[in-house]
């Protein structure tokens, strides 16, 4: 009988992208030789070099070949010599738009032994999902800017949704909720967040809690719902951040709660994202950056990467090795010194090596 195979496409990127990026390859080739499917690893080289050498940065023929992969692993994206802006629009912005992932989804997930800054809180109480739009709000790019440079100078920047929008990502939301609630009685005790600012963005914040509440009540009868503005938000991750399970909002906000996500889990090592298109084309990366300073040192922590690429097999349909990976981070994590880069105890291939001995 032959295995199932997915290919993936492979973009190591800059920095320290490509070191984190071989971990969580190399743990999920693992997982795989386990539960009996194949992986194919197609490498890239978009990012700055190619970018600095040929002013190339994601050409349209490249997404095109993209669609003929069961998913895509991205290592990190930045360079000092590139102006800020670059890669971000040009690369991962564009293979978000152009392949519909609409969702972000990232796990906010305490793991055991790793350091929290949050005081008394240990992985019982940090242990949830946000759920980011991916494809609208402000990042769609629309508005304009004009008597630039003058002291009349006007800029907008608009934050745009439509109901198809708001509504495909509540429906995963939704779902992901069921799923969760379904795997354990913790998570069915809390409620579905809706995170939002509709106190003061009256349109956008308006459609997001009347298409949340109408969906709720017609499809998920049975999930408790809640709704926190976004400042408000931050400020529970902080004190209570116990009280949320699968938390949906918009893309900018969204952005930035996930950043504070990534600093109460511990730190950008271990915080993990899938750009998912749940039909098409999804693309799995650390949230980190290319950390410059540390390229080439095998210092830097893959534990982000290796959850990132966990996500991915989830994500295929590989449940069991998804969470098999998981398992493996889980008993890993008590073993380091720190999450930090260079602090670790281990090196960056040594962690790899845990985690796959762990499977
Ligand atoms: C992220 C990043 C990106 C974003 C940038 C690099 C365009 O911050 O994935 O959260 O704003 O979405
Ligand atoms: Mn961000």
């Amino acid at each position: 009988m032959s295995k199932k195979t997915y290919k993936i496409a492979l973009i190591g990127g800059d920095g320290t992208g490509p070191e984190v990026a071989a971990e969580g390859v190399k743990v999920v080739q693992a997982a795989a030789a386990k539960f009996g499917f194949q992986l194919e690893f197609t490498p890239y080289d978009f990012g700055a070099e190619r970018y600095l050498r040929t002013g190339e940065t994601l050409p349209d023929s490249a997404v095109e070949e993209m669609k003929k992969y069961h998913a895509i692993f991205l290592g990190a994206i930045g360079h000092p010599d590139v102006k800020p802006g670059i890669l971000e629009l040009g690369i991962l912005l564009k293979m978000r738009f152009a392949l519909d992932q609409y969702i972000n989804h990232r796990p906010v997930r305490l793991f055991p032994g790793v350091e929290t800054p949050l005081k008394g809180k240990g992985p019982e109480d940090i242990d949830f999902v946000v759920v980011r739009e991916n494809s609208g709000g402000i990042y769609t790019g629309l508005g304009g800017a004009t008597r630039v440079g003058t002291s009349e100078e006007i800029a907008t920047q608009l934050m745009v949704y439509d109901r198809r929008t708001v509504d495909r990502c509540l429906r995963y939301a939704f779902e992901l909720k069921r799923r969760r609630n379904a795997a354990s009685a913790k998570y069915a005790a809390k409620p579905i967040t809706l995170v939002h600012k509709r106190n003061v963005l009256t349109h956008c914040g308006d459609l997001w809690f009347r298409a949340f509440e109408e969906m709720g009540a017609a499809e998920f009868p049975e999930l408790k719902r809640d709704y926190n503005h976004v400042d408000a938000a931050n400020m529970w991750f902080v004190k209570n951040p116990e009280w949320f399970d699968v938390v949906v909002t918009e893309n900018l906000f969204g952005d930035i709660i996930t950043d504070l996500g990534a600093m109460i889990q511990g730190g950008l090592g271990v915080a993990a994202g899938g750009n998912i298109n749940p039909t098409g084309i999804s693309m799995f990366e650390p949230m980190g950056g290319s950390a410059p300073k540390y390229t080439g040192l095998n210092v830097i922590n893959p534990i982000a990467a290796i959850g990132a690429a966990g996500m991915m097999l989830d994500t295929l349909g590989e449940r069991a090795a998804a969470a098999a990976v998981e398992t493996a981070i889980l008993t890993t994590t008590p073993k380091m010194k720190s999450q930090a880069a260079g602090k670790m105890g281990f090196t960056t291939t040594q962690v790899g090596d845990l985690v796959a001995s762990a499977l």
